[in-house]
């Protein structure tokens, strides 16, 4: 039997790395990442996260922030700098692994400026080399990018197979749509294989089918052609979004909580007076769920057409 190149082996390894980018802030991709990964983790799927974000958010939304785990991204930055083994945080929910931002990652930007000059845009490449050992234990992994860090963004993209891209139908967040797709462009050079799994919607207040379609022309634009989205949409639910960050829990943990707590009725009889959890929650996991099952076709779709020679589909950019 033909032995796999090093090239193979680590583009194997990492088949099912999904970066989810928009170099636009608050277009909800620290949500999706904790959720879709408490989603898959939940459904049986071995998962990981990695958080490139200094202010590292999915410490809140899965309530690690201050733990033992929190390492502020001292983990991430000694393995890019040094090559010493990634070594996620275990268990922050059954199946489901982190490996932490935060502070640290600061000193990550004039190292891999000074790579660039050195060696040129492959120096990219660095995080793809620490993580391909670990990926292989995962069946899926999200890389969860800052907002307007160009180097970090860049880092996720030389290592995933996929992008994942949130944007508000707004025109702020349309914008920062067309900048993913140029970085995405230079990305490939480097990194032939990555290809866009899907644009979704996040925090649509909007049913409006105008909307929507509008927002869908100025993706296709912006990416050229006839580009891949997901139907599913986030809907706005600002109580949800605020308790799940306040409890440090998903949207399907907290509509697990909101089956649970006592009428409001029964509550002013008891006298219970913690913070009740917002009827949307349910609503919101349901969107979660359903842009899971999405996601995961995608994917199997992806890799079949891949199995069969026909790649095609959701990995087809411009
Ligand atoms: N369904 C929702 N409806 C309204 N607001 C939401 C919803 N889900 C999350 N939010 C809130 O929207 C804000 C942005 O979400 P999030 O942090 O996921 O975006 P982001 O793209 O990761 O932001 P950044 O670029 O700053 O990292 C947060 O305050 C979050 O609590
Ligand atoms: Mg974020």
């Amino acid at each position: 039997m033909a032995r796999r190149s090093k090239d193979e082996v680590r583009d194997f390894a990492l088949g099912r790395v999904i970066a989810i980018v928009n170099d636009k802030g608050g277009v909800g991709k620290t949500s999706i990442a904790a959720n879709l990964g408490g989603q898959f983790a939940g459904a049986g799927y071995r998962c990981l996260l990695i958080d490139l974000n200094r202010q590292a958010n999915l410490a809140d939304d899965l309530g690690y922030r201050g733990t033992d785990v929190d390492d502020q991204g001292a983990g991430l930055l000694g393995s890019v700098l040094a090559g010493t083994p990634l070594v996620p945080a275990p268990n922050v929910r059954p199946q489901l692994d982190v490996v932490c931002g935060g502070a640290r990652l600061e000193d990550l930007t004039p190292v891999m400026v000074s790579r660039l000059q050195h060696h040129g845009r492959k120096a990219f490449r660095v995080l793809g080399d620490v993580l391909a050992p670990v990926a292989t234990d995962y069946e899926v992994v999200f890389v969860d990018c800052p907002p307007e860090s160009t180097i970090l963004s860049d880092l996720a993209l030389a290592a995933s197979r996929w992008v994942l891209m949130p944007t508000k139908s707004d025109l702020g967040g349309l914008v920062g749509m067309g900048l993913v797709a140029e970085r995405f462009t230079l990305a490939r050079e480097i990194n032939p294989r990555l290809g866009l799994l899907g644009v979704v919607l996040f925090d649509t207040g909007s049913r409006s089918r105008a909307i929507h379609s509008e927002a869908r022309a100025a993706i296709d634009r912006a990416f050229g052609g006839d580009s891949p989205r997901f139907a599913t949409t986030i809907r706005h639910a600002e109580r949800t979004a605020q308790d799940a960050r306040r409890l440090g829990k998903l949207a399907h943990e907290l509509e697990i909580e909101l089956a649970a707590q006592p009428a409001w009725w029964e509550a002013l009889r008891l006298d219970i007076r913690a913070p009740r959890v917002s009827p949307s929650a349910a609503s919101v996991a349901g969107d979660y769920r359903a842009l899971g099952v999405e996601v995961l076709s995608a994917l199997q779709a992806a890799e079949e057409a891949e199995r069969a020679g026909t790649p095609g589909g959701a990995s087809a950019p411009a």
